[in-house]
């Protein structure tokens, strides 16, 4: 009994402080707030071409050009390609909502914009494509613990890249390709990141290292673009556990050894670019990986054979193998692929003779077969 007038009167508590808290006046409408902030967003950043449309009359901002809302509220702005040169106002995180920002192919040139950390509900964050440049600070972490995807690549940033970026723990997407983060990056901290789908380092001038083993156990990983880095030694066998790949790209680093023969197991692998480096050895003539759409192995030191299991991969695009020292004939098979468009295979030692049905059934549209020694 006591309990119960105890509770009671608790719930009289709580619906006579909610009434208050709805018929309170002056409670502030948050449509009408964004209205305001979204204007001054358009004084401070000038007529852009789609912003230049945003009309102060109409209220509907929701309507507006690049701004999304979700029950009324805005929750993304998309304003790629506005020209932007004016540094991101810090009113941007009073829309409390705003999940997913994009801002990319603008003229922003500060540095990170470190006023993104009171977005506390971001989720998307694409600044690529313009001209930021310095350092990514160690607080970067303190960007909302929401963010699944965090898109940098294609600015002037400098430095090396802050160990707390792997305190981010829900991102998908790590794009930091196309800058110029140098020393070395933190593997450990990057392998923490237990959702990623999509990693991109690409073309930074990192100091040369081995691929870390540690990314084995980034098992989600769907596009890996790990092109011009310095990276040494050889394909660590822990990444065979990367099953979801559907790209990989090494290229253009200074890998050696073998192309591991679990590659071409990874079933869902479509793009596999390993092209510019120092691999030896033979392909690995066994294939399971029948989804692949591109493969380019050139510019490498790959010996033996051209595998007849190429004959295999139906859905292949394109096949590029020249700089090798390969020698052997061309597998008749290839010449059955009826999607193969661009087949270049110049500078090996093939020999025998090009495979009649080559072109036959498929909308070839490049061949090159030159520089091959005996090939007739
Ligand atoms: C808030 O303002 C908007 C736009 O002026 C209006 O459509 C909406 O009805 C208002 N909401 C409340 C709760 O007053
Ligand atoms: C907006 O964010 C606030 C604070 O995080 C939250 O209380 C509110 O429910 C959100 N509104 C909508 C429409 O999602
Ligand atoms: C913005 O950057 C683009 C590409 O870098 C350049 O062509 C353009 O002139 C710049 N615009 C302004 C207004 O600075
Ligand atoms: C976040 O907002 C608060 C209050 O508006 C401000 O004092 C602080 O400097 C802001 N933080 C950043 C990183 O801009
Ligand atoms: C930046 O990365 C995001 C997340 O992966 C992606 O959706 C977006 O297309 C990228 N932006 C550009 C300009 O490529
Ligand atoms: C990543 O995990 C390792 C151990 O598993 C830990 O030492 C390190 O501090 C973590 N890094 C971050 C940024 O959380
Ligand atoms: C490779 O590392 C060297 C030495 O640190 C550096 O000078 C060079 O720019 C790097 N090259 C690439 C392609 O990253
Ligand atoms: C090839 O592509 C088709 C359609 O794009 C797809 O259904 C098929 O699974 C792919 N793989 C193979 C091995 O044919
Ligand atoms: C290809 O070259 C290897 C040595 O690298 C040699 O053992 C093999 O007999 C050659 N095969 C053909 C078909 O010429």
């Amino acid at each position: 009994m006591a309990k119960r007038r105890y509770v009671s009167f608790f719930l009289f508590f709580v619906i006579s402080f909610s009434l208050l808290h709805k018929s309170c006046p002056q409670s502030t409408n948050q449509s009408n707030d964004e209205h305001q902030i979204l204007l001054e967003l358009k004084k401070h950043w000038g007529s852009s071409p789609l912003i230049g449309r945003w009309n102060s009359d109409s209220a509907a901002h929701c309507n507006w050009g690049g701004i999304a809302c979700t029950n009324g509220v805005v929750t993304a702005i998309s304003l790629p390609h506005q020209t932007f040169i004016k540094p991101l106002p810090p009113s941007i995180c009073l829309l409390e909502n705003l999940t997913h920002l994009d801002l990319s192919y603008n003229n922003f040139s500060t540095s990170f914009p470190t006023l993104l950390y009171n977005c506390s509900s971001l989720k998307y964050l694409d600044i690529s494509n313009n001209a930021f440049a310095g350092q990514l600070l160690d607080d970067i972490n303190s960007l909302s613990v929401m963010l699944e995807h965090l898109n940098v690549s294609s600015n002037r940033f400098t430095g090396r890249i802050p160990p707390s970026i792997g305190r981010l723990p829900r991102l998908k997407s790590l794009i930091i390709d196309n800058n110029q983060f140098c020393g070395r990056y933190p593997a450990v901290d990057i392998s923490n990141l237990s959702e990623l789908e999509t990693l991109t380092l690409a073309v930074n001038p990192f100091v040369p290292a081995p691929l870390p083993v540690e990314f084995g156990r980034l098992t989600r990983l769907a596009y890996l673009w790990l092109s011009d880095m310095n990276i040494t030694g050889e394909i660590p066998e822990s990444l065979s556990s990367l099953g979801e790949l559907n790209l990989l790209d090494f290229s253009m680093n200074k890998l050696q050894g073998k192309i591991p023969t679990w590659i071409w197991r990874h079933k869902k692998l479509q793009y596999l670019y390993l092209y510019g480096n120092k691999f030896t050895g033979v392909i690995e003539p066994k294939f399971s990986a029948l989804n692949l759409l591109e493969i380019d192995l050139s510019s490498n030191q790959l010996t033996g054979t051209i595998p007849d299991g190429f004959g295999k991969l139906t859905n292949l695009t394109i096949l590029f193998l020249y700089n090798n020292k390969l020698n052997g004939s061309i597998p008749p098979s290839i010449g059955l692929l009826p999607k193969l468009a661009d087949i270049r295979l110049f500078n090996n030692m093939l020999s025998g003779s090009l495979p009649p049905e080559l072109g036959k059934h498929s909308p070839l549209g490049n061949l090159e077969v030159s520089n091959n020694n005996k090939l007739r």
